[in-house]
């Protein structure tokens, strides 16, 4: 081989080595943390790929998982929401055992359901285990979730599981810690999101149909936050060990006295459904709404 020859194999390596360390630099968390399935139309990313747009149209929805599990952690992204008509609409930011909806899945919702133009967003969260759900909680939101970027978070240890919007916690789902109680922490879990259509059921009860006319409908995100304890071999304990998982430690083992009060503003003015006061549904309401929340 000549020289010059070895000379320009050189720079070749050399110029396609930093193409490719400034991509991963710029690439940032969504590209190596999730991977999405979406047909083609129904995603798009802003150029420097730090923020995402799914969208939803007659033909098909879009969304994107985790690569890996996790078992307790702090999972947070910044979205914005379908404006206008949205009726009928479903954006879910959730975290599942499972690809697929398995009859043995623990689960965490948070869904975030349309509604006529005008008409008020509900959030609603929910929990399973092992396959079984009707936890759910809806509240209205302080500020229209269509005009900016918000914050949603879920918080996960032993301790608690906690929703937050922003930093205010608006639902806490403690562990009663006895054997088989409901409480979802066997299992590692992926994080999701996924927009689709539910008019059979999202708003008003399904009595608004999704319009198509105004389809494609579009949610944003960006900033996605997944700092938790990593599901792999050798699998980790997953306990508070080091103070790298703060989210497994004593502060988060419940609100603290700042959170209380926000919450406490919550429950008091933002609380559409509560399944816990819902004893037309339950003849004996489910055993951990007589939990604490303030414990
Ligand atoms: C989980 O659900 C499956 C299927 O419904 C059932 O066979 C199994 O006993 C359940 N496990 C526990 C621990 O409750
Ligand atoms: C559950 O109870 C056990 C035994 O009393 C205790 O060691 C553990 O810390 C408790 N866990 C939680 C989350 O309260
Ligand atoms: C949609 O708007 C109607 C009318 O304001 C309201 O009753 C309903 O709770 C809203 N949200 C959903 C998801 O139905």
């Amino acid at each position: 081989m000549s020289y010059p020859f070895l000379l320009l194999l050189f720079i070749t390596v050399l110029l396609a080595l930093s193409c490719s360390l400034s991509e991963a630099a710029a690439g940032g968390s969504f590209d190596d943390t999730f991977s999405k399935s979406c047909p083609e139309n129904n995603f798009k990313t802003s150029e420097d790929g730090q923020t995402w747009y799914l969208s939803l149209d007659k033909d098909a929805g879009c969304g994107f998982m985790t690569k890996e599990r996790y078992r307790y952690g702090w999972f947070s992204m910044k979205l914005k929401l379908v404006g206008g008509d949205s009726a009928g609409v479903v954006t879910a930011y959730y975290m599942c055992s499972e690809n697929a909806a398995g009859p043995e899945r623990d689960e965490l919702d948070i869904e975030f359901l349309g509604n006529r133009t005008g008409q008020p967003y509900l959030i609603q969260t929910n929990v399973y285990k092992n396959g079984t759900g009707n936890r759910e909680m809806r509240h209205s939101l302080w500020f229209d979730p269509t005009e900016d970027f918000h914050t949603y978070s879920i918080l996960w240890n032993t301790h608690q599981i906690v929703f937050f919007v922003d930093a205010v916690p608006i639902r806490v789902f403690k562990n009663a810690n006895y054997t088989n109680n409901f409480f979802p922490n066997e299992k590692p879990m992926y994080l999701f999101s996924s927009i689709w259509n539910a008019d059979d059921w999202a708003t008003r009860g399904g009595l608004e149909k999704t319009d198509w006319k105004k389809a494609p409908f579009v949610s944003t995100y960006k900033e996605s936050n997944v700092d938790g304890c990593q599901w792999e071999d050798p699998y980790p304990a997953c306990v508070a060990t080091t103070t790298d998982n703060w989210w497994d430690q004593y502060n988060a083992w419940h609100l603290s006295e700042d959170q209380k009060k926000d919450y406490g503003w919550v429950q008091r003015n933002l609380v559409i459904y509560d399944y816990c006061k819902d004893t037309e549904r339950f003849a004996k309401l489910p055993e951990e709404c007589w939990l604490s929340p303030w414990s």
